[in-house]
């Protein structure tokens, strides 16, 4: 694979961290959202029957304890489409040491992280900012590297080589959570009432992209955003933070932070688990704020079945009997919803609704 600076989008391109390295104390026009689309500075304190979800995964081989861990898995799927887990068996040190790695690549000198510099969606390793950087109207204050990571030996010689430690403390993460999400996948689809082994083999050989995020200090927060609201389109994601930022959208319309939990992982439906569980489950639009005084990271792990496995509602979860709904979503791939953000803007149209079969 080349490493060349990639397509023409690379002559304009200006990272949020060079605006924050060039002390800066506006943004730029081009990062400021119409009022309408601003965070709020002060939060809603939406009542809901149930407190943000803490799913704490110790002894789940434990038969009581999982019967108990999946009701909860449940209900946070139901209500809210994310939930947190703790004691979710990943070391603080590959956590430490993952974080480390990001940092350390992101105060690279500007022409290094060019040399992964790519808008192409489909590339396997590429660094950029905002969210499409190539089509949004409005920029985010975000830089990024995505790479895919599983299975590790097929992707990591493409990833970054600088720093030196990137690979293996990157790629120890990445094992780490990929072992988590077959885990969890087998809690939520038994949460599902389907089989814990359901498409197991998709599950295991399916896709995993790592997203690392530097969101630098902002001069003005209040005025733009670290990631547009969106859902993510596999099944699910996995997502370290290093501070709070993380907003999701709740039942009421409304955004709300997701705290900050020392050691925690958060946990986000994503749409083809919406399509799976024909809408039983929702998959969570969410979007990051910025702040005025440090750099926020974080690690996404997006995972979703392999690149070309259509994707449809479970025929379990499709009903004829009228016990459950009809079947309400049409099938897609990986590849499907790639095609669709490179021609798409999806802070105008959701990849989601397309797939609606509307009765
Ligand atoms: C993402 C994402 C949010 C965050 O990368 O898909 O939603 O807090 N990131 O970094
Ligand atoms: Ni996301």
């Amino acid at each position: 694979m080349d490493n060349q600076a990639n397509s023409s989008g690379a002559s304009s391109f200006t990272s949020a961290m060079n605006l924050d390295q060039q002390g800066v104390s506006f943004i730029p026009q081009r990062y400021v959202l119409p009022p309408s689309q601003r965070p709020n500075i002060i939060h809603h304190h939406d009542e809901h029957v149930l407190p943000l979800p803490i799913i704490d995964l110790s002894n789940f081989h434990d038969q009581s304890r999982r019967y108990q861990i999946i009701n909860e898995i449940r209900n946070a799927c139901k209500e809210f489409g994310f939930f947190q887990v703790i004691n979710h068996g990943i070391d603080e040190s590959a956590i430490n040491e993952a974080l480390k790695a990001a940092e350390e690549f992101f105060n690279l000198p500007h022409d290094e992280k060019m040399c992964l510099f790519s808008d192409d969606v489909h590339k396997p390793v590429r660094y950029g900012t905002s969210l499409n950087h190539a089509r949004d109207e409005v920029f985010c204050w975000r830089d990024f590297i995505k790479h895919y990571s599983h299975p590790l030996p097929d992707w990591i010689h493409l990833w970054p080589s600088n720093p030196p430690s990137y690979r293996k403390n990157m790629g120890n993460y990445a094992e780490a959570v990929q072992g988590l999400q077959n885990k969890l996948m087998e809690m939520i689809f038994e949460s599902l009432g389907l089989n814990p082994s359901y498409l197991e083999e998709e599950v295991n050989g399916g896709s995993q992209l790592l997203a690392v995020n530097c969101y630098p200090a902002c001069p003005e927060p209040e005025l733009t955003l670290g990631i547009h609201p969106h859902s993510d389109y596999g099944s699910i994601t996995v997502l370290l933070q290093t501070r709070s930022g993380l907003e999701f959208k709740n039942k009421n319309n409304n955004w709300e932070a997701v705290p900050l939990v020392e050691g925690g992982l958060v946990v986000q439906l994503g749409d083809q688990m919406e399509v799976l569980s024909n809408g039983v489950y929702k998959s969570v639009i969410h979007r990051a704020t910025v702040n005025v005084d440090k750099k926020r990271f974080s690690i996404v792990s997006l995972h979703s079945f392999a690149m070309d496995k259509k994707i449809g509602p479970a025929k379990e979860l499709v009903d004829d009997n009228h016990h459950q709904l009809p079947k309400c979503y049409n099938e897609f791939s990986f590849r499907e919803f790639l095609q669709f953000i490179s021609n798409n803007d999806i802070t105008k149209e959701r990849f989601l609704d397309t797939l609606k079969i509307m009765k």
